[in-house]
């Protein structure tokens, strides 16, 4: 059952993003040499708290962290442990906020000091295939559009479109209906309408699309070890295009992903 939302609901899911957005890029900041993964994730429960919302993943399933941060070949789910960042990682940032009875939820790659020319391509296009997906979803248009629009920007570098996990609908809960792949999928196939909130999330491998779970049970890495990215972003379809809740003012990346033409 995919949730038409009223205007008030989507009142506060726009605030809630907003907050998110504030709250992910004060986190990209932070990251540089020597970070550690669970000074993020303490800094992270500490503003939702200041902004008055609560982290929508802690207690999710049993998970006990504010944030997910997943370094270089984690893909998604990466546990904030004490591990320190290192010139030339990539980690992704994940996370959401309950506010006022609500969810938003988003997420970024951020370079760790200098990176290679292989995680700088790998971060652009994954943030391009977000992009597109976002352009794509207009009313009318449905969910084998927004794979496909992702397909289309990924598949012409030969990178793995991660299949195991997908995004999603969200609002009064993290996770709702539908299920929104990264790719082409075969069905079912939901036509987009004003008032739908949804989360693209896409997960991109440079090498193979298949992941494995570590013995934490959360973590996801690729299983060929190769280095993986991803971008989320909280949206509402609207009248006429899609609205994005969850817009990083002025990140930008340590400068290295800012001129991204979507
Ligand atoms: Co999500």
């Amino acid at each position: 059952m995919v949730y038409i939302k009223s205007q008030r609901e989507l009142d506060i899911m726009r605030q809630a993003g907003r907050l998110v957005a504030q709250i992910l890029t004060e986190l990209s900041q932070l990251v540089k040499p020597g970070t550690k993964l669970s000074d993020l994730d303490k800094k992270a429960e500490q503003l939702s708290v200041a902004v008055g919302g609560s982290p929508a993943f802690k207690g999710y399933m049993g998970y006990k962290y504010s944030l997910c941060t997943s370094v270089n070949e984690q893909v998604v789910h990466g546990i904030p442990s004490d591990r320190a960042l290192k010139e030339g990682d990539i980690v992704g940032l994940d996370f959401g906020l309950l506010f006022n009875g609500l969810y938003s939820d988003s997420a970024v790659t951020v370079p760790v000091g200098q990176i290679s020319k292989q995680a700088t391509q790998l971060l652009r296009t994954t943030m391009q295939a977000l992009y597109a997906a976002i352009n794509t979803a207009t009313p009318g248009k449905t969910l084998k559009d927004v794979g496909r629009a992702i397909e289309q920007v990924v598949n012409p570098h030969g990178y793995g479109i991660v299949r195991e996990f997908v995004g999603h609908g969200i609002g009064t809960r993290l996770h709702e209906d539908p299920q929104i792949p990264n790719f082409e999928a075969a069905a079912p196939n939901l036509k987009l309408k004003p008032g739908m909130t949804l989360a693209f999330e896409p997960m991109i491998n440079v090498g193979t699309a298949d992941v494995k779970i570590l013995d934490d049970r959360w973590t996801a890495v690729s299983v060929d070890g190769s280095l993986s990215a991803h971008y989320e972003h909280t949206i509402a379809i609207t009248e006429d295009d899609a609205e994005v809740f969850t817009e990083w003012d002025n990140l930008y990346f340590n400068g290295i992903l800012d001129h991204l033409e979507s």
